[in-house]
C-alpha cells in the first residue's frame, strides 16, 4: 500500500509542498484547503503532470478532512503568511486558531500520523499543535531548522566557489533573529569553513542566514518563501516515510536535552518511521549555549502568546 501525506493549506508552501512530495514518489497526496475550488484546481494541475515526470501516485483536492483520513504524514502550512514589514510574531495569534483547527482535524482523521507544523511562527505552531492534537512529543515536529541550514550552506557555498551539497552546516534555536547558525561545526567536505573564509565574512553570512526569510519577503512583498520551505518539509517527510534516520535540524520537543525542557526547539533529531526518534544532543560552548538560551527565551514568549 502506498504512503498517504496530506499538505492542510494549498498557498505557496502547500502547493510546492506537493510538488516536490509528488516528484519524489512519496505516496498519495492530499491537498486539502478551506477556499473551494483551489486544492482541486492545484491538485488536478499537478495530477496531469504525473505522465510527464513519471510519478504514478493518487493526488486529491479537497475541503474536507474525511478524504485526509489514514495519513501517514501530516504537513500543516495553512495560515497567513508574512508581509514586508511584519514579523513573525505578528502573525501568532491569527495563526494559532488556524493550526488549533488543522491539527485537531488531522489527529482525528489520522490518529496515527507525524504532524510536520510549518505555519508560523513556526516554534508557537508546533506547540500548539502539539497541545491540541494531544499526540506524543515523537509525533509533532516543526519545520525551520531544514530551510534555515540550507539557505546558510547556500551562503557558505557561494563565498567558497564550491558544490552546495559539499556543504555541511547547521542552524538551531528558534527560526527567527536569535536563530544560531553554528559556525564551529560548519565544513566543507570535513574541512572547517573558519580555516577557509575569514571571521568578518562569516559573521555576514551568520546575519544573511538570520535574515533569510525577510530578505526575500523584501523581494517578493506581497507574499514569503516557498520553493525551500516546501522542499525542507518534504524532506522531512521522507525521512520519516521511508524511515531513514536522517539527521536533520527541525523544531522539536526538548526534555533536558541542550539543558532546555518544556518547549519546541531547533535540535538536530533523528527523523525516521517513529518521528523524532531521538534527539543528537552534543557539547556545546559557552557561547552557543547562550545564543540557545537566548532563543529558548524567545520561544517561551511566544508559547505564553498562544495562551496554551
Ligand atoms: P499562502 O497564503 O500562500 O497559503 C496559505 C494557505 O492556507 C491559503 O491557501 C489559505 O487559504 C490556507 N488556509 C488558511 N486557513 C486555513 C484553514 N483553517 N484550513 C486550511 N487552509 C487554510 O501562505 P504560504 O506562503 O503558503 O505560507 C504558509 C505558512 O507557512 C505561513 O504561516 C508562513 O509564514 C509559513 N512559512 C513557514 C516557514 C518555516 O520555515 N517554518 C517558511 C515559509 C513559510
Ligand atoms: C521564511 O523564513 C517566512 O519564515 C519564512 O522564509
Amino acid at each position: 500500500m502506498r504512503n498517504k501525506i496530506t499538505i492542510i493549506g494549498a498557498g505557496n508552501v502547500g502547493a510546492t509542498a506537493a510538488h516536490w512530495a509528488a516528484s519524489r514518489g512519496l505516496g498519495d497526496i492530499v491537498l486539502l484547503d478551506v477556499v473551494e475550488g483551489v486544492p482541486q484546481g492545484k491538485a488536478l494541475d499537478l495530477l496531469q503532470a504525473g505522465p510527464v515526470d513519471g510519478f504514478a501516485g493518487r493526488i486529491t483536492g479537497s475541503n474536507d478532512y474525511a478524504d485526509s483520513a489514514g495519513s501517514d504524514v501530516v504537513i500543516i502550512t495553512a495560515g497567513l503568511a508574512r508581509k514586508p514589514g511584519m514579523s513573525r510574531d505578528d502573525l501568532l495569534a491569527k495563526n494559532v486558531a488556524i493550526v488549533r483547527t488543522c491539527a485537531e482535524n488531522a489527529a482525528r482523521h489520522s490518529p496515527e500520523a507525524v504532524l510536520i507544523v510549518v505555519t508560523n511562527p513556526i516554534d508557537a505552531m508546533v506547540y500548539t499543535a502539539f497541545k491540541v492534537s494531544g499526540f506524543p512529543k515523537n509525533r509533532v515536529v516543526g519545520m525551520a531548522g531544514v530551510l534555515d541550514s540550507a539557505r546558510y550552506r547556500t551562503f557558505l557555498a557561494e563565498a567558497l566557489g564550491v558544490a552546495p551539497r559539499d556543504v555541511n552546516a547547521m542552524v538551531m534555536g528558534i527560526h527567527g533573529d536569535n536563530m544560531l547558525p553554528l559556525v564551529r561545526l560548519a565544513n566543507v567536505a570535513g574541512i572547517p569553513v573558519s580555516d577557509l573564509l575569514d571571521q568578518e565574512k562569516l559573521d555576514a553570512i551568520v546575519k544573511r542566514t538570520q535574515h533569510g526569510g525577510a530578505e526575500i519577503v523584501n523581494h517578493l512583498k506581497t507574499g514569503s518563501a516557498f520553493y525551500t520551505p516546501g522542499l525542507a518539509a518534504v524532506e522531512m517527510a521522507e525521512a520519516i516515510l521511508t524511515d531513514s534516520k536522517r539527521v536533520l535540524p527541525c523544531a522539536a520537543y526538548v526534555e533536558g536535552e541542550f539543558g532546555f525542557s518544556g518547549c519546541f526547539l531547533g535540535v538536530p533529531v533523528v527523523l525516521g518511521a517513529g518521528g523524532v526518534e531521538r534527539i543528537v544532543e552534543f557539547a556545546l560552548t559557552a557561547e552557543e549555549k547562550k545564543a540557545l538560551a537566548e532563543s529558548e527565551t524567545a520561544v517561551r514568549r511566544q508559547m505564553a502568546a498562544t495562551g496554551l
